[in-house]
């Protein structure tokens, strides 16, 4: 490995296939504290667990850096993971195996190094998971940046763990280390983890849709009533259980839709989009794809739900790379604004660009987006004609078809 510091191996992580600008880096401060607060803990025979690895920092620097020999590595989107075995082969380190959210990832663990989420509903599945299925002795660390930290974030710890200890902050990241499980008995359900996979192994397969997270009361479910839909979501679900405003504007148009033979809800979260398409259109199929194993397993949770689960299949892929080109007749996007904690242009542009391909000529792009956001021009040089179908005080919505 060539690699002789944290630095070294941090300089060379790449976020591809995630999106990659200048101000968007693969690693960030909390990475480094996080490993330092471990080195003293771990050792060869140590039984690591990593949740929340963003591209694949916390696992390759604690394989290069802390002297063990096997990581099981947690990451909720498939970008991560695919970010994490493309960052591992340039560097040359192997020894990590990729799992769901569940008891194989967490079963014995010593030590969980955990980036913290955005939500505190992911961190209660998270602390839930941890607790329940990590030795009794387990060792939680837990950091973030300081200002995405709020003090609900020791309250859900310390329903899980009977030691809860905040850190002073360091270079804007803080640590938050949690020690003493109290285990809750396991529901009847068990975690469907996908198999590990060798030393350096592979993720779920593109095209899988894992159950990824344990299913002690989890996904919540709750009936939408302005919709008559029971929707489904898993912590880390962009709007949880509720409707998003620019859904609900786009869901408006669904009378207007054409009648697929194939749809796509394309970045589908909890699915409301796939199912609402798929009750209003009995004879189309519709794929509900998104890069989360937890939004992927809440579509999933809501086509079954709803009664819906012979026509929609869910499918945990980056931008839709696994669907073949002009194999799509519409999709349907309320595309994403934030890539992690930055607001940045480029992860709905990408799915603009997937659109395109997956769209056979004359498909159509039905999307939702702010108003003030300049995406027309972006949607007519990418996909072809498009036409604004409504406005209101907040959303555009927008058709595009694609050009033959
Ligand atoms: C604004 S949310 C919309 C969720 C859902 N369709 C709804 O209306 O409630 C955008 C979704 O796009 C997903 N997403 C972002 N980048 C993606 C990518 N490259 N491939 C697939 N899904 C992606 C996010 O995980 C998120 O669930």
């Amino acid at each position: 490995m060539a690699a002789n510091s944290l630095e070294d191996i941090f300089g060379k992580l790449r976020r591809h296939p995630d999106v990659e600008a200048p101000n968007l880096q693969a690693w960030d401060a909390t990475d480094k504290l996080l490993l330092e607060a471990a080195a003293g803990r771990v050792g060869p025979d140590s039984r690591l667990a990593v949740i929340g690895d963003r591209y694949g920092a916390l696992t390759l620097g604690a394989l290069a850096f802390l002297g063990v020999q096997r990581v099981r590595v947690h990451e909720d989107l498939i970008t991560g993971e695919r970010a994490l075995r493309n960052n591992a082969t340039v560097l040359g380190l192997a020894g990590f195996g990729q799992l769901p959210l569940g008891e194989r990832l967490l079963s014995g663990a010593g030590t969980v190094l955990l980036q913290l989420p955005r939500t505190l509903a992911e961190l209660e599945e998270i602390a839930e998971a941890v607790a329940l299925y990590a030795a009794p002795d387990v060792v939680l660390i837990a950091g973030g940046r300081v200002k995405h930290m709020s003090l609900g974030m020791n309250a859900v710890l310390e329903r899980h763990f009977r030691t809860v200890q905040p850190q002073l902050a360091r270079q804007k990241s803080r640590l938050i280390i949690a020690s003493s499980p109290k285990k809750a008995a396991p529901d009847a359900a068990s975690d469907t983890a996908t198999e590990e996979t060798g030393a350096q192994s592979s993720g779920p397969a593109a095209g899988h849709a894992p159950m990824a997270h344990p299913a002690v009361g989890h996904p919540a479910v709750e009936h939408l009533a302005e919709l008559d839909l029971d929707v489904a979501a898993h912590g880390a679900v962009f709007a949880g259980t509720k409707l998003d405003i620019g859904t609900r504007f786009l869901l408006t148009f669904l009378p207007e839709m054409p009648a697929a033979r194939h749809a796509v809800d394309l970045g589908c979260g909890t699915g409301v989009l796939a199912a609402m398409y798929a009750r209003q259109n009995p004879g189309s199929r519709v794929t509900a794809t998104d890069r989360s194993a937890a939004a992927v397993a809440s579509a999933e949770a809501t086509a079954r739900a709803n009664g819906l689960a012979d026509r929609i299949s869910a499918l945990q892929d980056d931008a839709m790379s696994t669907l073949p080109a002009a194999s799509v007749d519409l999709v349907l996007l309320n595309p994403p604004f934030h890539l992690g904690a930055s607001v940045h242009a480029g992860a709905g542009l990408k799915l603009f660009e997937a659109a395109a391909r997956v769209l056979a000529p004359g498909g159509q792009l039905w999307t939702v987006f702010n108003r003030h956001l300049q995406y027309l021009p972006a949607l007519e040089r990418r996909v072809g004609p498009t036409t604004v179908r409504g406005n209101n005080p907040k959303f555009t919505v927008a058709v595009s078809t694609r050009r033959a």
